[in-house]
């Protein structure tokens, strides 16, 4: 497909479940451009998130979010798919956001559960809880008004591959 994104990065945001690595992945390979996901490059430089969060801290984690997002600010032609908050903080949203077009993936917050429980849960130590659900629900609440902020993409009811050729349409000049 021909290339209308102007040398700025395609970065997607959204709730954990959202599919944003997958349709990033998607998109990437649409518009022939590199793939970059966040949690992955943590995990290459600092180790398993789950284990940052145990023995560091979240803390720690939200400063390596912003540590990636000021090397990746200045980089052209990517797709970033970002971990589930690190766009919910104005500092890394100033810093993508120079050089990059964000879309937000939303869902009906069923959907997400239905997601998140085929997933491996361990893998996500916000969601480490008792009550599975009902902490998706409390942080999906919490986070609606801020993903709100973004362009949105409405993945319900879309394949992966239907939500990214939405996405790469989205990027052609207006008639
Ligand atoms: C988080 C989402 C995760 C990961 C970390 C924290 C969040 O990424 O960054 O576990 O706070 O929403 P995904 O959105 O890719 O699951």
């Amino acid at each position: 497909m021909s290339n209308n994104h102007q040398n700025l990065n395609i970065i997607l945001t959204g709730f954990m479940g959202s599919g944003k690595s997958t349709v990033g992945m998607l998109v990437a390979k649409r518009l022939e451009m590199d793939f970059v996901d966040t949690d992955t490059v943590i995990e290459q430089l600092y180790g398993p998130i789950p284990e940052i969060f145990e023995k560091e801290g979240e803390e720690s984690f939200r400063e390596y979010e912003r540590e990636i997002s000021r090397q990746l600010a200045p980089k052209t032609d990517l797709v970033i798919a970002t971990g589930g908050k690190l766009l919910l903080d104005p500092i890394n949203i100033e810093a993508l956001s120079q050089n990059g077009r964000i879309f937000c993936l939303s869902a009906p917050i069923d959907e997400i559960i239905e997601r998140l429980l085929k997933e491996d849960r361990s893998k996500r130590p916000l969601l480490d809880s008792n009550d599975f659900e009902e902490r998706i629900k409390e942080i999906y609440n919490h986070r609606q008004d801020a993903y709100a902020t973004f362009e949105q993409v409405d993945t319900d009811g879309q394949s992966p591959s239907e939500i990214a050729i939405e996405i790469t349409n989205r990027l052609l000049p207006e008639e």
